[in-house]
């Protein structure tokens, strides 16, 4: 069972040696599989952040950098906290990051998100306008949500920051922090024959249900990250609570 490392009275967490060489691992290894299957604005992201590539960095580093970018803040928080905690942080630019980072023996396969899921998989993309903004409007719009809507809205979340594909001239590629995170299911969301890639439909997307504990089925594939700004314009609450209440038909729920 994993823990969050309480950071001192100057706000730095303290690695072990063996975490550090986790991280170093796992930078290693996936800033290289990432090449030619991220997004490019990913890319950039990541040399932006320029983290230490051979210990756990602080968040106080990585807020260094987006805070020059878009004016985001990476905030160490609890392993669990607060879904209104969660959403609050969001919608005031910080983005939550728990403070532990998997073991070794879990290096491929990980539920709870870690450091390097969040300063790996998210921050480049926070470097960027359009994934910044559209983060920051999620979490203003998750608190105006009733909680019986949260759900649906929830799976904008899911399917966009977390697990999804954008087209670009170089073919398919990868932006959610879900996949970018972890080595299989990079290479999977795009080369596997199995998931099924649909073009990114709002009303589809608020419709399908996800598993959070295995690999994805189903990816949903943006034109542009730019696109993350016209999705920001919807009456995306409008459209939830349709959905929550069945006044829009579902018609194509699966459920993994
Ligand atoms: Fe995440």
């Amino acid at each position: 069972m994993y823990e969050s490392k309480k950071p001192d009275a100057h706000g730095i967490v303290e690695y072990s040696p063996v975490e550090n060489e986790t991280w170093a691992i796992l930078y290693e290894r996936q800033s290289k599989i990432v090449q030619n299957r991220a997004c490019d604005e990913f890319l950039k992201g990541l040399e932006v952040l320029n983290m230490p590539k051979d210990r756990v960095p602080q968040c106080a580093e990585v807020t260094k950098s987006l805070k020059k970018a878009t004016g985001w803040a990476v905030s160490p928080v609890q392993k669990i906290i607060p879904l209104r905690t969660f959403f609050e942080l969001l919608a005031n630019r910080h983005f939550p990051a728990a403070t532990f980072i998997r073991t070794r023996e879990d290096l491929d396969y990980l539920q709870e998100p870690d450091i390097f899921h969040e300063f790996f998989g998210h921050c480049p993309l926070l470097t960027n306008p359009a994934y910044a903004n559209f983060v920051e409007s999620y979490g203003k719009r998750a608190l105006q949500a009733k909680p019986d809507h949260r759900s649906v809205l929830g799976r904008l979340f899911w399917f966009t920051i977390e697990f999804g594909l954008v087209k670009t001239l170089q073919g398919l590629r990868i932006y959610g922090g879900g996949i970018l995170s972890s080595f299989e299911e990079t290479q999977y969301a795009l080369e596997s024959p199995v998931p099924e890639r649909l073009d990114f439909d709002i009303r589809q997307v608020m419709k399908t249900a996800y598993r959070y504990d295995e690999i994805q089925k189903r990816y949903y594939v943006l034109d542009s990250i730019q696109d993350l700004f016209k999705i920001n314009q919807l009456d995306l609450l409008g459209l939830a609570e349709k959905i929550s209440q069945n006044i829009d038909q579902a018609e194509d729920f699966i459920t993994c």
